[in-house]
């Protein structure tokens, strides 16, 4: 009998164009749990890879980081194209998919905010890049609802904490950890279901210097 081939559930069924409007109207404010341990730091260059509609992007460029922003969807990136024009703020948007990008620069800090491809090779590229992105002494933060706390969706969506304790091997770990959190809200497009306790993971790793 023949071996299954391996499962990868990197592909998502739908397309992430039917989750945004691309008004602007689906941009939220910065995500302040996820960005703390950078938000004291002096501004440098950021990524936000998966920006949606931008609200990271433009917290952060507000506080004075360069800031580029990348996302596969197109109407995403409308909404954060446009959001960004009406608070007067220069970002570099891109319609990219994350998991073949190649970084034009290299990044002080380097964000995933619930952006990850789904478990597999897929999730592997991305993270890849992400870590491929960093200038020495950069940061990576990473954040993903805890598979182990979800009570909607699939699991292979979401991220463990052992997942990404490995993920930032060879980094130097700031803060990695599952913490509760609050349902997301998608502007005046409602919010994540919340049918229990919501957790994400967060992970913060600086590259090493030398
Ligand atoms: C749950 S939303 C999070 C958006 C934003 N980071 C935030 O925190 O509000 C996930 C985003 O990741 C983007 N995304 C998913 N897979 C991607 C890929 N392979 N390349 C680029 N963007 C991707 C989606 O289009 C979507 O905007």
């Amino acid at each position: 009998m023949e071996d299954e081939a391996p499962q990868d559930d990197s592909r998502r069924d739908w397309d992430w164009d039917d989750a945004y409007v691309g008004d602007g109207s689906e941009t939220t404010p910065l995500d302040e749990q996820l960005l703390a341990d950078v938000l004291g730091l002096v501004p440098g260059r950021a990524l936000d890879l998966g920006c949606g509609a931008g609200g990271n992007a433009i917290g952060l460029a507000q506080r004075g980081w360069q800031v580029t922003g990348i996302d596969i969807s197109t109407k995403a990136i409308a909404s954060a194209r446009q959001s960004a024009d009406s608070a007067g703020i220069d970002i570099f948007f891109e319609v990219a998919d994350v998991t073949t990008w190649e970084p034009h620069d290299e990044y002080d800090l380097v964000l995933s905010s619930y952006a990850l491809p789904p478990q597999g090779s897929q999730r592997v590229a991305a993270l890849a890049v992400a870590r491929n992105a960093l200038a020495p002494g950069g940061i990576l933060v990473v954040g993903e609802f805890d598979a182990t706390a979800m009570s909607w969706g699939k699991r292979s969506d979401f991220v463990t904490l052992e997942e990404m304790i490995k993920a930032v091997e060879g980094l130097e770990a700031i803060r990695i950890e599952s913490v509760a959190t609050k349902p997301h809200d998608h502007g005046d497009h409602g919010s994540t279901p919340n049918h229990g306790e919501l957790r994400a993971v967060i992970a913060v790793a600086r590259r090493p210097v030398a």
